[in-house]
């Protein structure tokens, strides 16, 4: 029978790959923590309507890219391909927004079926953060400057960059949007393919258009800037004046519009080039209309999404990640005879109790003491302890050091734990 394999851009996370997962989940955690936000769990799959409405239905994650399905009752579900919505139906339907600041942060897999490559799958996971009720620039200051300090932590600073733009307000937009088709309909029949379709489905999304002939044609349409109401101006204005202060470099591009329908107001996203195509490393934005759009109050919102993936290929390609990273081991226990199997399963389990936080595996499945130095070395362990027959005999352990010039220990039972402390 052949062996069943997973779905095409779907990946299993190794266990040889799992602690560089768990050192940038911690490190993107302490910073959320740092900036009181609270985690929420949402489920990975939602009605489908609530995408349509929230990311928007001419976007291509909803037109082309959405896990659908109808369940065994019939009703329409979607894995969700992102977190933003469910996250405020999620607050909306346990009545967090109730003249309420939030402080929302979540992490788990997304779904959207694009084409696989480097950088790109099928499921990802993303780590994101909302906010609620607070309409001010500060706010979007402070998740830039969130994210900012996670990339610094992550020693990635020199290898990105922060691009800025503003959308305005959805009567702003819609006014310019008139006059971008206007002028695109003028030059339709030189603009690329994709750009044809979403000349009257969503035309701002042309502005970003991968192909460079479109992007030459964009040169002469409107501007964006000609259409920006005061309001929105003087937000973006005050957003860079605050990033300014605290000593964040970006670039303000007008192209910048993002793929989901819900953005008003400040976009931004961290790019690098250090990726290859796949170069979006984390992204967000306002989105002031999502609330009531999903049917409940105006409540002003910002937020992003990181993908850990591409933060993870970026650590490895840049040979970011700290070798103590892999260390997941502190002493491996070597028995040799069936005495010192017995004693040594209870001396593991009461350094186990008496040093908190110490990583101790037991050497299970018998076999020689050759082979088991073998497996200890291979563990990763900083420190061998080596129960023979003469050790069970005079309640010793043998502790040998496997990463340094040192010599062989011998220390009593009652001693252990605290000498593994002072080593470790
Ligand atoms: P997004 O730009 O669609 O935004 O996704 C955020 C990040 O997820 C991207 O910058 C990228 O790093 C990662 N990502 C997206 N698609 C894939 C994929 N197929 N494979 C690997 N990584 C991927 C959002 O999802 C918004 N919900 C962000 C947001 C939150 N805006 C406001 N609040």
């Amino acid at each position: 029978m052949s062996t069943l394999q997973a779905i095409r851009g779907m990946n299993d996370i190794l266990p040889d790959a799992s602690p560089v997962w768990q050192y940038l989940e911690g490190q993107v955690k302490a910073v959320l923590d740092q900036y009181g936000y609270r985690e929420i769990r949402m489920p990975v799959v939602e009605p489908t309507a609530l995408f349509e409405r929230g990311v928007g239905e001419h976007t291509d994650i909803v037109e082309k890219e959405m896990y659908t399905f109808d369940d065994r009752g019939g009703d329409s579900l979607t894995l969700r391909p992102e977190g933003t919505a469910g996250c405020v139906r999620a607050a909306l339907q346990n009545g967090l927004l109730h003249n309420q600041v939030q402080r929302l942060w979540y992490q788990g897999p997304m779904f959207r079926y694009e084409r696989p490559q480097k950088g790109r799958y099928r499921q990802f996971y993303q780590i994101g953060a909302e906010t609620f009720g607070i309409a001010t620039p500060d706010v979007d200051a402070e998740l830039i400057l969130l994210t900012a300090r996670m990339l610094d932590n992550l020693g990635l600073t020199e290898h990105v960059t922060l691009n800025l733009n503003t959308l305005g307000s959805s009567e702003a937009r819609g006014r310019y949007r008139k006059a971008l088709v206007d002028y695109l309909e003028t030059v339709k029949d030189k603009l690329d393919a994709d750009s044809q379709n979403r000349l009257y489905s969503n035309p701002m999304r042309i502005l970003d258009s991968k192909s460079e002939s479109t992007q030459a044609l964009l040169d002469d349409a409107p501007t964006f800037d000609d259409y920006l109401d005061d309001e929105s101006r003087e937000h973006f204005e005050t957003l860079c004046r605050l990033l300014d202060k605290a000593g964040i470099n970006y670039t303000i591009n007008p192209r910048l519009v993002r793929g989901l329908d819900y953005y008003s107001r400040t976009v931004f996203e961290w790019i690098t080039d250090s990726l290859g195509a796949q170069g979006t490393v984390c992204g967000g934005g306002r989105y002031d209309g999502l609330v009531p759009m999903l049917g409940g109050k105006p409540t002003p919102a910002a937020g992003f999404a990181l993908g850990i993936e591409r933060l993870i290929l970026m650590l490895e390609t840049l040979n970011k990640i700290p070798a103590s990273v892999f260390n997941t081991v502190d002493a491996y226990v070597i028995m040799a005879g069936s005495a010192a199997e017995e004693a040594g399963m209870a001396l593991a389990e009461q350094l186990r109790s008496d040093v908190p936080g110490l990583r101790v595996q037991s050497h299970c499945g018998g076999g020689s003491f050759k082979s088991q130095m073998k497996k200890a070395d291979k563990s990763g362990a900083r420190i061998a302890l080596i129960l023979g027959e003469q050790e069970v005999q005079d309640r010793t352990v043998g502790i040998k050091f496997l990463r340094e010039e040192k010599e062989q220990q011998s220390i009593g039972w009652d001693e252990l734990s605290k000498a593994i402390q002072e080593l470790i």
